[in-house]
C-alpha cells in the first residue's frame, strides 16, 4: 500500500491503476468505511482512499479541531483491506494558498442538514470536486448514512459531468442499531446507551408504513413518539422527503422510495440517521410502480437487500 501526500505524488502513484474505486474519508475509520472499501475492492482493479479532515465543510463553532484523528490506526486498517493507494493531503495540498473557489449545488442543499449547517455542503461539494479531479476514479463510494450528502454528490457529478459513477452503500449499524459514525466516540456512556433510540424511531415510522399508514404526519408522529421516550434527546428534525429532490412529502408514494431522516442532539453530540421506507408486499405486487428507493449498488455481484437499514 502506498501512502502519498502531495498532488504530484498522487499523480505519479495514480499512474495506471486500471479501474479505480475511490473512497473519500475524513479518517477515524470504522466498519462503515471498510464496507465502502470492500465494495470498491469487489468492483474495481484498484482501491484508492483519501483521508482528509476537510475544514471547509465545518461551520464556525463545529468540531473541526476536536474531530477524532488516528492516522496510524487508519493506515493499518486500510493495509489489512488490501488498499492500493492512500492519499493523506495537508490542507495546502487540497486548497493551495489563495484558493477562493467554492462549488455550490443548488436546491437539494437548502433543506435538512443544509438548512442547519450553512456552508457545509459547499465544503463537501468543493472538496469532492477537487478530490475527484485529483484521483480520477472510475467509481466513488459513499455511505447511505449521510443520505443528503449522497444526493448532493450525485447531483454534483451529474451537473458537472465529472465522469465517474457514484456508488452508495447501506448504513452499517452497531448491534443495538446505532448507525456507525466517527462522531459516536463523543458520546458519554450514558448517552451511548440512549443513542439507539434514533434507529428505533425510524423503525417506528417503517412499522407505521407497513401497517398501512401513508400520511406523512402519521409516520412522523410514530417516530416522534419513540424519540419522546428519551428526554435526553433534543430533536432537531424528523423528515419524510422525496429521495431525489428532498422535498418534504405530505403523503407517501411507495414508488418513490421516501427517505425518513432525522437529526438530534445528545448532550453536545449531534447525530443523524435515516432509512428508506421499504416497500410492503402490496407495493411489490404492483409492478407498475418503479422503485427509485434503494441506494445504487455498483457491484452487480453482491446486490444489497431491499432495505439493509433494517438489519
Ligand atoms: O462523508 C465524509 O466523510 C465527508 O463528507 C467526505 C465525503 C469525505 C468529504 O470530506
Amino acid at each position: 500500500m502506498r501512502v502519498v501526500t502531495t498532488r504530484d505524488e498522487l499523480a505519479r502513484a495514480r499512474g495506471d491503476l486500471g479501474t479505480v474505486g475511490f473512497v473519500p474519508t475524513m479518517g477515524y475509520l470504522h466498519d462503515g468505511h471498510l464496507s465502502l472499501v470492500r465494495a470498491a475492492r469487489r468492483a474495481n482493479d484498484s482501491v484508492v482512499v483519501s483521508i482528509f479532515v476537510n475544514p471547509t465543510q465545518f461551520d464556525p463553532g463545529e468540531d473541526l479541531d476536536s474531530y477524532p484523528r488516528d492516522l496510524d490506526r487508519d493506515l493499518a486498517m486500510l493495509e489489512a483491506e488490501g488498499v492500493d493507494l492512500v492519499w493523506t493531503p495537508r490542507v495546502e495540498d487540497v486548497y493551495p494558498p489563495g484558493s477562493s473557489t467554492r462549488v455550490t449545488v443548488g436546491g437539494v442543499t437548502d433543506v435538512l442538514e443544509g438548512a442547519r449547517r450553512p456552508g457545509h455542503f459547499d465544503g463537501v461539494a468543493t472538496v469532492c470536486t477537487i478530490l475527484f479531479r485529483a484521483v480520477r476514479p472510475t467509481r466513488a463510494y459513499f455511505g447511505q448514512k449521510d443520505a443528503q450528502q449522497t444526493v448532493v454528490i450525485r447531483r454534483l457529478v451529474r451537473d458537472l459531468a465529472l465522469g465517474l459513477e457514484v456508488c452508495v452503500e447501506p448504513i452499517r449499524r452497531e448491534p443495538d442499531g446505532l448507525a456507525m459514525s466517527s462522531r459516536n466516540t463523543y458520546l458519554s456512556t450514558a448517552e451511548r446507551a440512549v443513542a439507539p433510540v434514533l434507529h428505533r424511531a425510524l423503525l417506528a415510522a417503517q412499522e407505521a408504513y407497513a401497517a398501512g399508514h401513508r400520511q406523512a404526519s402519521d409516520l412522523l408522529e410514530a417516530a416522534h413518539a419513540v424519540l419522546a421516550t428519551e428526554p435526553a434527546v433534543a430533536v432537531e428534525y424528523v423528515s419524510l422527503a422525496d429521495p431525489d429532490t428532498l422535498a418534504e412529502l405530505d403523503e407517501v408514494d411507495p414508488g418513490r422510495g421516501p427517505l425518513v431522516s432525522l437529526a438530534a442532539r445528545l448532550g453536545r453530540t449531534r447525530l443523524i440517521d435515516s432509512l428508506v421506507l421499504a416497500p410492503t408486499a402490496a407495493d411489490l405486487r404492483d409492478s407498475s410502480r418503479s422503485s427509485g428507493q434503494n441506494p445504487k449498488i455498483c457491484d452487480p455481484r453482491e446486490p444489497a437487500p431491499a432495505d439493509a437499514d433494517l438489519g
